[in-house]
């Protein structure tokens, strides 16, 4: 569960009650910045240099219904927040991005620069001052817009599924059929959860109608599908590969000019989604926009899952290794990387082991968090010459160190329950010809 959102929500509440009304400085507390007495004359202002860099970095998650319990739309918002912002800011914990920034580079990378980081720091230090002037209006609130663009097609879950106010809610499987007549190649997903309070994570996988025909291996063969082989993981047998994923935190997927993925004629979608309670019976039902290149685009983009469902994590272990890997029959270009692990997971790590004996570490998520299930675009996508392998490496930490941890005494196995572990990563790949 998102214990950071559930104690953001709670601490909110507490506070909120009693005094937001009636004392409004008391909310601002520690977290404000010193009065702003002497303010230098070139230090930042709100309106001339904060606000536009909250509009494009922060107000997509910091604004009203929003995932984000703090809004940042307006200086009076913001101020009480400017100590914590800081904070944030410095300790590069917001905007949220869990890769080292010494290994690879990312075309979703969303952290801000040195530059930015300097000017927020410098307006706190010098209290937060306002300035002259009406501040750049924040992008217009997105609830009936899509950020795709106008979908041509658009999905609903049947019915709505009831959010209770507290306790931890297990993974849930809702299957939505697309009726499509023919093959439509998709060039941007976005998901818009009915309550985004609510939705910690979502993947989508697509179950083509013809099914699948593989025997199902058993024990720890390798399977093969396309021009990759990987170890087995059961669960998603069956469901078909996964079509896109929205997390606390991603953006729509929108695949890059002349790219696509592929959508069977009569594929049904499986939403795999993780609620979060967050203090507030509510309900949710989940939609998915989807647009269709008109022409096949040049590159159609795969998804497998990197995956090792055999492991017992010992209880007390901080740091439990877990390894993973594909191998690659052709050429290929590898676009993303999206690890997955529940609230034991530690750290991620990759590496790409070229036939030549090259070996080139792609990505570095040393504080996995479970809290931001992202995922890693490459900026430009990684060249995989046919014979190589993709290696991965996961830590877990099932000590009684790891505030997530809900039960030190547990010996944790792969499994679908939250208090169970998942090892797998969504790897998002081309091939060089088909
Ligand atoms: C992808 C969504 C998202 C983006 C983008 C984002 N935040 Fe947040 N932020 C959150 C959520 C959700 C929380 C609540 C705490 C948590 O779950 O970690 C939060 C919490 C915070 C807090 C309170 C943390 C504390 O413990 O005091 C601050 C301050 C903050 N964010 C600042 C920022 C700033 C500044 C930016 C932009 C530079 C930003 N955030 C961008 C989602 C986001």
């Amino acid at each position: 569960m998102s214990r950071a959102r559930v104690r953001w929500s709670l601490s909110l509440v507490a506070l909120v009650m009693p005094l937001a009304a009636a004392m409004p400085a008391v909310l601002a507390g520690d977290q404000s910045a010193p009065a702003p007495t002497a303010v230098a004359a070139d230090a930042p202002t709100y309106v001339r240099d904060i606000a536009p860099l909250l509009n494009e970095h922060c107000v997509e998650c910091h604004r009203p219904g929003q995932m984000a319990p703090m809004s940042f739309l307006t200086y009076e918002a913001t101020r009480p927040w400017a100590r914590a912002i800081q904070r944030q800011v410095v300790g590069r914990t917001m905007p949220p991005w869990g890769a080292d920034p010494a290994v690879g580079h990312f075309a979703n990378d969303p952290s801000l620069s040195a530059d930015a980081i300097s000017t927020i720091t410098r307006w706190v230090d010098a209290g937060a001052p306002r300035g002259e002037g009406a501040p750049p209006a924040p992008p217009a609130a997105q609830s009936d817009e899509w950020r795709i663009g106008t979908p041509d097609l658009i999905l609903s879950m049947d019915e709505s599924f009831p959010i209770p106010a507290t306790g931890i809610i297990e993974y849930q499987y809702f299957k939505v059929p697309t009726h499509l007549k023919e093959d439509r190649w998709v060039t941007a997903v976005e998901i818009r959860p009915g309550e985004p309070r609510a939705v910690h994570h979502l993947r989508i996988f697509a179950q083509g109608p013809e099914r699948d025909t593989r025997p199902v291996p058993t024990g720890r063969e390798m399977y093969c599908i396309d021009e990759v082989c990987g170890n087995l993981e059961p669960p998603l047998i069956g469901w078909g590969p996964n079509l896109a994923s929205v997390a606390v935190g991603t953006r729509p997927e929108v695949y890059e000019l002349g790219s696509g993925k592929l959508l069977k004629a009569g594929s049904v979608l499986t939403l795999h989604t993780h609620y979060t309670s967050f203090g507030e019976a509510s309900t949710d039902r989940t939609r998915v926009g989807l647009r269709f290149a008109k022409t096949p685009p040049k590159v159609q983009l795969k998804t497998v899952s990197m995956a090792q469902e055999q492991f017992a994590i010992p209880p007390g272990d901080a740091n439990h290794v877990v390894n993973a890997s594909l191998e690659f029959r052709e050429p290929v270009q590898l676009h993303s990387l999206g690890p997955h692990a529940h609230l034991r997971g530690r750290s991620w790590r990759f590496w790409l082991q070229t036939p030549d004996g090259t070996r080139t570490e792609l990505l570095s998520v040393p504080r996995f968090d479970f809290d931001w299930q992202l995922h890693y675009v490459f900026k430009d996508p990684i060249a995989v010459p046919a014979g190589s392998k993709l290696e991965g490496t996961a830590t877990f930490d099932n000590s009684p160190g790891n505030v997530n941890n809900p039960d030190a005494t547990a010996t944790v196995r792969w499994g679908p329950l939250t208090v169970d572990e998942m090892m797998f990563a969504s790897v998002v790949y081309s091939a060089d010809k088909k």
